[in-house]
Parts: C-alpha cells; structure tokens; sequence
C-alpha cells in the first residue's frame, strides 16, 4: 500500500517548510495542492478567461501540464513552465475565488490523487486529509492565530524587500480564511483524527521536529 501524508491548514501557517523538509527527508513525492489552484488562477489571467464562467475555467485546468519532476510539481501551459509564476498576492487571491467553485475542483479531483506514487506521497493543502486522501495514515494539520501568520508574513515580504503593511496582510487573511472555510465544497476543516500542531509558539526547527518525530512513529521511518 502506498504511504501517504497529508499536511493541512490555513494559509500562511507554514504549511509549505513543513511538508517541503519532509518530502525532502522521506525522499517520497510531494503535491502542493495550491499550486494547481494557483495554476488555473494564472491562466485565467493570462488568457483573459471569464473567472465567472466554469467552462473557461474547466478548459484551463484541462489544458495545464501537471507532473512529477524528480518528486517535485511541474507545471507548464503551451509549453512554457509556469510553476514561478504563481506565487504572488495577486494570483493568491483569484486561486482562493475560482476554488470555492466545486466544478474547479472536480476538474483536478482525479488529477491529485494520480499524484500518489511509489514510494511515498506528501501531500499539502486544504482537503488532503478530509477528502482527496482520506486514507491516509498520518494527517497532520497545522494552526497558528490570524496574527502570528500575518506577522511571519510581513517578515517574509519586507526581508525580500517588498513593501507592505501588517493591516493589509491580516485583513487579506482574514478574507482567505473566511472563503476557504465556509466553502460548500471541501471547506478547510480539521480532519478526523488528525494529529494537530499550534505553532503560535513555536520555531520552525521546533514544529519539524515534532512532524518529524510523529513521521518516524507512524511510518517506522528514521528521518
Ligand atoms: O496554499 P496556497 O495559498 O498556495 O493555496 C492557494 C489557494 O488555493 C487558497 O486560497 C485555497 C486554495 N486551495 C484549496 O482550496 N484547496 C487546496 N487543497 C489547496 C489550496
């Protein structure tokens, strides 16, 4: 049976540095789940799609190339990768739009779950342990408070010199989460029986090391 893990939670938790370090030390695949949302948001854009009308939005995420690249997404549209081109606030904010859509998500159901390969599979999201993988052995879910997120955040952005306000950054938060879980469709919701990790107080060496130590017990791993 083929191992999977999956990371969960809002966004701006740290969702990402955890599920990468992992995927990295377990050596298994790794689907970043927001990245197809933000895919399909970036050709919305780039191809002055209707964000209103589904059949310009199935056709998008029917035409995006997803794939494993030594364990890693790939992404490319018409032949050009465009997995760099995703991660701004901009394409953030259409990708938590067009994925309340439930015909959105239909359209890369399927898609995720081919994702879950030999050796292994971490998969990161808001419905990986709910609904695309419910078989999962482990399911961790990762929380912190709207302003232990924001203020990561804003560290983030003004060390890489981009100029930006903590109001900003919390109320656009607080407008992702409200959409992301009361959703219809797969909301963000803690899965049952999910191991829970409250980062507020915690360094990201910390919160590794307990997803590591769980990791290693669940999987009879030694990461
Ligand atoms: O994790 P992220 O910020 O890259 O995700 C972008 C958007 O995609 C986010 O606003 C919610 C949506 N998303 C989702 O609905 N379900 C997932 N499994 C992953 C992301």
């Amino acid at each position: 049976m083929t191992k999977v893990l999956t990371i969960d939670g809002p966004s701006g938790v740290g969702k990402g540095t955890i599920s990468e370090y992992l995927s990295d030390e377990l050596k298994w695949n790794y689907l970043n789940s927001g990245a197809l949302y933000r895919a399909i948001a970036w050709v919305a854009i780039n191809d002055s799609l209707n964000l209103n009308d589904i059949i310009d939005l199935e056709y998008a995420s029917k035409n995006i190339l997803f794939s494993l690249k030594n364990k890693k997404l790939h992404i490319s549209y018409k032949n050009r990768e465009i997995g760099s081109l995703i991660y701004n606030e901009e394409i953030a904010k259409i990708a938590s739009k067009i994925s309340s859509e439930p015909k959105v998500r239909e359209s890369i159901l399927n898609l995720q779950r081919s994702f879950k390969k030999e050796p292994g599979l971490v998969a990161e999201g808001r419905d990986m342990g709910s609904v695309i993988f419910p078989e999962a052995q482990l399911k961790i879910f990762l929380t912190a408070s709207i302003e232990t997120r924001a203020q990561r955040r804003f560290k983030q952005l003004k060390d890489r010199k981009f100029n930006v306000s903590l109001p900003a950054l919390i109320k656009d938060l607080n407008a992702r989460d409200k959409r992301d879980k009361s959703r219809d469709s797969s909301p963000l919701v803690i899965p049952k029986g999910a191991f829970l990790i409250e980062t507020d107080d915690l360094t990201v060496i910390e919160v590794k090391k307990i997803a590591k130590d769980k990791v290693n017990k669940t999987y009879g791993t030694n990461i």
